[in-house]
Order: C-alpha cells, then sequence, then structure tokens
C-alpha cells in the first residue's frame, strides 16, 4: 500500500451524512488536537494496543532516517486508552492530511468516560503500509526515537508528551512507559 493515505481515506467514509462523527485518538491525537472539536472526553476501546511500530516520515523524522511513532494493533483482549473527539467531517481534511504516512481510517466501538458507548473512527497503519517498520526491542525502538527528529519535532518529544498524557488519564501502558524508561536512560547516557 501506497505511504500516502489521503486519497483511500477519503473513499473510506462510513459516516458519511452524519452531522458529528467521533473521532478516538491514541497517539498524538491524545496531546495535540490541533483541530476545532465540539466535544473531548477520555475513552477506551477494545481489542487493541499501541505500538510504536511505525514509521514516521513527514513528522518525526524524514524519508532517510524515519523516527517510530504509536499505531495500534490487534489484541483480544486488550484495552486501550485514549482521547475521543466529537467533530465535524470537514475536520476530516486536516486529519488526514496530518494522518497521511500510512493511517488509514477503520470504524470502531468507543466506550466514553460517561459510560457512554459510540462508534466512531480511528486512524491506524497497518503492517502492509509502507512505513510499517514492526516490532524491535524496547532498546532499539529508544535508540531510534532518541535519534529521529522531523517537520514536527524531535521524536523523544512525542514519546515524551504521550507518557505524561497517559498518566494524566490515569492510564497504564506497559509498552509506552518501557520505552520512555529507556529513551530517559539514554538520555542522561548522552549528557
Ligand atoms: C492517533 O494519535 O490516534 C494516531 C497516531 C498519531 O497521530 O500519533
Amino acid at each position: 500500500m501506497t505511504a500516502n493515505t489521503i486519497a483511500i481515506n477519503r473513499r473510506r467514509n462510513p459516516f458519511a451524512g452524519h452531522a458529528e462523527v467521533w473521532l478516538f485518538g491514541y497517539g498524538s491525537l491524545i496531546y495535540k488536537a490541533d483541530f476545532p472539536w465540539v466535544e473531548r472526553r477520555p475513552a477506551r476501546i477494545r481489542g487493541w494496543e499501541r505500538r510504536f511500530w511505525q514509521g514516521s516520515h513527514d513528522h518525526r523524522g524524514t524519508p532517510r532516517a524515519p523516527g517510530r511513532v504509536a499505531t495500534l494493533v490487534p489484541a483480544q483482549s486488550a484495552v486501550c486508552v485514549g482521547m475521543a473527539y466529537r467533530i465535524t467531517p470537514d475536520v476530516f481534511d486536516h486529519l488526514d492530511y496530518r494522518e497521511k504516512n500510512g493511517y488509514l481510517r477503520f470504524s470502531t466501538d468507543m466506550h466514553l468516560d460517561n459510560d457512554a458507548h459510540a462508534q466512531g473512527l480511528v486512524y491506524i497503519a497497518t503492517e502492509d503500509n509502507a512505513a510499517f517498520l514492526g516490532p524491535a526491542s524496547d532498546r532499539d525502538i529508544a535508540a531510534q526515537i532518541a535519534r529521529s527528529a522531523g517537520p514536527s519535532g524531535p521524536n523523544s518529544e512525542y514519546l515524551l508528551r504521550l507518557a505524561a498524557a497517559l498518566r494524566e488519564l490515569d492510564a497504564h501502558d506497559s509498552h509506552v512507559f518501557a520505552l520512555e524508561q529507556e529513551l530517559l536512560r539514554l538520555q542522561r547516557q548522552q549528557g
């Protein structure tokens, strides 16, 4: 699959005709809401877990030296905590551009913090996209994050802000927190 998913996402539009759509964010969309929203609520989805397995050519790295950012991988009994936004459909033009490096819109059920359920969309970079990097040891992932930077800033900022945002949500994510510890250790070593 091509790395630029804008055209594919325009065709993946199960909420066409809806005045508002819920979007679930689990990575930078938790802490960087650079788009208008009507309502925002902590939320969780079932059956997916966060992994730093997606390459970033356009935000936290470059095509020659990609960074690593979060995607979701299927995991039967897992629960992923994030932030849900109720948005108007015109906002997807901006979001499709922002998430164009391999992320596709998927439909999901989300459980909101007021105990309501909502159907909505989530951007996931699946393993068949050209920028997918896949698993590596915590040490290797953290080292790649430590040395990468792109137009949106240092890759380390992405990881540290995500870890801080998850703590604020009272969400424990052992993958993210282990990478954060490795990154901080490397940064201390490098002085
Ligand atoms: C998300 O945050 O939901 C998608 C991945 C990202 O933009 O970091």
